[in-house]
């Protein structure tokens, strides 16, 4: 049965009770998101912004993994290790309910690429049927399928995006453009990591389903950035990476399948503790020896944007980008390659010069001001990225500004 995605306050862990305490007590929106920066071991002489490709985890998330680092190796027993069961099971459960979807739904993989990878693998295609993918995909999502193809002899048809994107309607129909009565999968990305263009997944899913075809869709750039809702974007998978938007620890990841889909996808690895009775999505996750603390701690992260809730992470995110954005927008010889429009964007401002040696730009940020960003240096993506989160604060945001300005002047 789904449990209610508010439900998660109910499992809060005890000890972070006083803290969460503290952050409902916040008298101003700076109060709040201080007490948030606080829980984050982050240098304090840099300036982050570089969430779209690693977070760092909360102290929650180190302390817990640590915890069971240490509980493992000092009894590595099956018998201490019984408990992992339950844990990952609870954590698959948190990790549905912020989804919205079913436990059984969800499998715990290593990052975004394996589950997409598992999807790419894991479905059968034959010469003759169509994959649509899109420009701006990552490579996990892009030359895996093109692999595959050229194994097994399907075509892939890639839909050029335009950059900023023109508009939600336009998104929609450059994908139906594409599809034809052969193709069997549209794979796209819900916030792309190159200009962070978000598309319209609920409209694009509508489509594909009507016409059978299966949606998959790259939340890397989502899961943990925006209020994800996948019971209402109705795709039939869904990968993520704990180490991104959701601050969790490295390698561990999720895939999330429909069940209805769950027949229709092979497992990609099999090995000892599989079989074909195994409940829901299980079957694509038995990897062999696990890392069990890892995963566990992961839950932490996931109690940690419960805490905050993600219609409040969302807001935050909306409210640094925007004012990243608008501040970008008003410096001389600066393009902005992000749309403004909340609903075309997420997390990820791409901004460019085009009349600079971009990673001269790039390396005096960091020389210069200690700003930790990331760089495209050509293409239609060219630019510099800047993806802020919920442990940065406006001064950041506004010192990072006033320091690509004198830089852009010199
Ligand atoms: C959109 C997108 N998909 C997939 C990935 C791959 O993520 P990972 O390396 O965690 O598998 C990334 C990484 O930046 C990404 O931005």
């Amino acid at each position: 049965m789904p449990t209610t995605r508010r439900a998660l306050f109910r499992v809060l862990p005890p000890a972070w009770f006083a803290y969460s305490q503290a952050l409902k007590a916040a008298d101003s929106n700076d109060t709040y998101w201080h007490l948030i920066k606080r829980e984050f071991p982050l240098d304090e002489s840099l300036i982050y912004l570089n969430a779209a490709n690693v977070c760092p985890a909360s102290r929650m998330v180190l302390d817990r993994y640590q915890q069971f680092l240490r509980d493992f190796h000092a009894n590595p027993s099956f018998q201490n290790r019984e408990k992992y069961v339950p844990l990952e099971d609870r954590l698959r459960g948190k990790i549905a309910d912020l989804l919205n979807v079913t436990a059984d739904e969800i499998a715990l993989t290593r990052n975004t690429s394996e589950g997409s990878n598992l999807v790419v693998r894991g479905i059968d295609l034959k010469p003759g049927d169509e994959v649509v993918i899109t420009s701006h995909n990552h490579p996990s999502n892009n030359d895996s399928w093109k692999v595959r193809a050229s194994r097994d002899g399907f075509k892939v048809v890639s839909v050029d995006v335009k950059v900023p994107a023109v508009s939600a309607a336009q998104l929609v129909d450059s994908i139906k453009g594409a599809t034809t009565s052969r193709t069997k999968v549209i794979s796209v990305t819900h916030v792309t990591s190159t200009t962070g263009i978000r598309f319209p997944a609920r409209e694009i899913a509508a489509f594909a389903r009507e016409r059978g075809i299966w949606m998959h869709l790259d939340g890397a750039q989502s899961f943990g950035a925006i209020d994800v809702n996948l019971r209402d974007i109705a795709c039939d998978s869904f990968s993520a990476s704990a180490h991104k938007w959701s601050m969790g620890p490295l390698e561990a990841g999720l895939l999330f399948v429909r069940s209805e889909r769950h027949r229709q996808l092979w497992p990609s690895i099999v090995t000892a503790g599989w079989s074909d009775k195994l409940v829901g999505a299980r079957k694509f996750e038995v990897f062999g020896q696990r890392d069990d603390a890892r995963l566990v701690s992961f839950e932490s992260a996931i109690d940690f944007l419960a805490m905050m809730g993600m219609p409040k992470v969302e807001a935050r995110l909306t409210e640094l980008t925007s004012r990243l954005k608008q501040q970008f927008a008003k410096v001389d010889g600066a393009v902005l390659r992000t749309n403004l429009e909340p609903s075309l964007s997420g997390g990820v401002v791409k901004v460019d010069l085009p009349k600079h040696d971009l990673k001269q730009v790039y390396d005096r940020l960091w020389n210069e001001h200690k700003i930790a960003i990331a760089m495209t240096p050509s293409g239609d993506s060219r630019g510099l990225r800047f993806s802020p989160h919920v442990y940065n604060t406006t001064t950041e945001i506004d010192r990072a500004v006033e320091a690509f300005r004198q830089v852009a002047r010199s």
